[in-house]
């Protein structure tokens, strides 16, 4: 089993946005087969593929996130999307034939996603559900 890996989902990675915590639940999904694929010795297209599952759906996921972000008129909109904006950077600067070739890079990458998507989910996520309960509490009260 590599180090670290699987990642266990932790009632902490709640935001309580539904949507947002189903999402997480699905990355952290994809980043475990991710890791059990990098175990098994995968041929450079296994590898391709399942990082290019992860850095989708982490697309679509960051997408989604800025939209209701949008939708809130959510005033740390910009500094969110710019974190995004440099994970989805650096996971397309990937090179998945030298992680393939060296030792130890595969696990550095595993670990490298693991630090910053539970980062991510634990620090600025959390923040943008605190905001999204407050909206829905003003909301509730307004109808
Ligand atoms: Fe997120
Ligand atoms: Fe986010």
């Amino acid at each position: 089993m590599i180090r670290q890996f699987p990642v266990e989902w932790d009632p902490s990675f709640a935001t309580g946005i539904p949507s947002v915590d189903e999402q997480h639940q699905q990355l952290i999904h994809i980043l475990n087969l991710l890791a059990a694929t990098v175990e098994t010795g995968p041929t450079p297209k296994q590898l391709l593929d399942i990082v290019a599952q992860l850095a989708d759906y982490t697309r679509y996921h960051f997408t989604e996130e800025e939209r209701l972000m949008e939708a809130m008129k959510y005033p740390e909109l910009e500094e969110h999307r710019l974190e995004h904006q440099t994970f989805i950077n650096q996971i397309e600067l990937f090179d998945l034939d030298a992680i393939l070739a060296t030792e130890g890079l595969a696990s550095e990458m595993l670990h490298f996603l693991k630090t910053w998507l539970c980062d991510h989910i634990l620090g600025i996520d959390q923040r943008l559900g605190e905001s999204w309960r407050c909206h829905q509490a003003v909301l509730s009260t307004d109808s």
